[in-house]
């Protein structure tokens, strides 16, 4: 580790406390210059940290920067080993964690940024991912015997525990809700997506890794949302709060492992997944590349799968697609 990032942890994990210069240079084993220096570049990159004559540098309880150093303060003692990387600016934590998917990376590996310069989404689409607002995440999966179809609870996993942790963090009456299979929704915006990328083995059809992409709207970008998605998006929260980001994505972190690691003979994350549904009981249009059908959604089954009746009477579980449903705004 750096001095710098060294000094963040000892700062991160004691926010609010002032610690001498000195005891600081003792702790880390570095000359003061080095604190002085390393203190110096922390303000620079925006943190709040305060510099008072015998008293000596403590951090504000108020800035709210995401660090790997901030996440681990949160997280839960077995994701110890979870190798964490905050970037500032990236092209797309999913396109990164790919790269290093293909070159044998393992798969404790956690990607996130601050800005995306080319964050992706679903279906093709671009996801709009400006500076400091939000939180752009990428974890590496390779969970072994995994088929296409079990591949689809990572995602249904990862929407869960962001539900879970949205509520957790913010101090909204409503909770956060999904619309099958990977949008978050509250107070009727859509707040967070969800990109599930995998690869599979060409010789018997099973999953060799994935790559679960989450982009969380924490404020609303500083150049307000570009005029497409004026009417659709929204963030979770209006103004600046203390230390969510960190906070939000270690929950997140801590919720979807615990999923993730279970055996699948308690899906009690379905449950939860259910609860949150925005479609269960709706008129929907299900879309793809060549049609539209209309269909009633019947519920969820415990794989996930959407369960819906169509107009014609037919029933199926759908494991796939996009859906539409009245009186919630979409993507285009
Ligand atoms: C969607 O809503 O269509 C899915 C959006 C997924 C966005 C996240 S942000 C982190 C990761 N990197 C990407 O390029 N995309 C995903």
């Amino acid at each position: 580790m750096q001095t710098k990032e060294k000094l963040l942890e000892l700062l991160e994990s004691n926010r609010g406390s002032y610690f001498s210069g000195e005891t600081i240079a003792r702790t880390l084993s570095l000359s003061r210059t080095a604190v002085w220096k390393a203190v110096k570049s922390l303000q620079n990159d925006g943190y709040a940290i305060t510099a008072v004559t015998n008293k000596g540098y403590c951090l504000s309880e108020q800035n709210d920067i995401l660090s790997a150093q901030g996440i681990r303060k949160y997280l839960s003692s077995e994701l110890t080993g979870l190798q964490i990387t905050v970037l500032s600016t990236v092209s797309s934590t999913n396109s990164l964690l790919r790269e290093k998917a293909a070159g044998g990376t393992q798969d404790n590996c956690v990607i996130l940024a601050n800005e995306q310069t080319a964050g992706r989404g679903r279906s093709g689409r671009s996801f709009f991912s400006p500076a400091e607002t939000g939180i752009y995440m990428s974890l590496l999966l390779r969970p072994g015997n995994c088929s296409s179809e079990q591949a689809l609870q990572i995602t249904t996993m990862a929407a869960a525990a962001v539900c879970a942790s949205i509520d957790a963090v913010s101090d909204s009456e409503e909770q956060a809700q999904i619309k099958w299979v990977n949008d978050i929704y509250l107070h009727g915006k859509k707040v967070c997506g969800i990109l599930t990328e995998g690869s599979f083995s060409l010789e018997n059809g099973m999953l060799e890794y994935a790559v679960l992409g989450l982009g969380i709207n924490i404020y609303p970008p500083k150049q307000k949302f570009p005029a497409e998605l004026a009417a659709l998006a929204g963030s979770v929260f209006q103004t600046p709060r203390d230390d969510v980001k960190n906070r939000l994505a270690a929950e997140f972190l801590n919720r979807f492992y615990d999923y993730y690691t279970r055996s699948e003979a308690s899906p009690d994350y379905i449950e939860e997944y259910r609860k949150r549904s925005l479609v269960i009981g709706k008129q929907v249009l299900l879309v793809s590349a060549s049609e539209s059908k209309s269909a009633v959604v019947l519920g969820i089954d415990n794989q996930c799968r959407l369960l819906v009746r169509y107009e014609n009477g037919r029933e199926e579980a759908c494991s796939s697609g996009e859906i539409r449903v009245k009186g919630v705004t979409h993507e285009n």
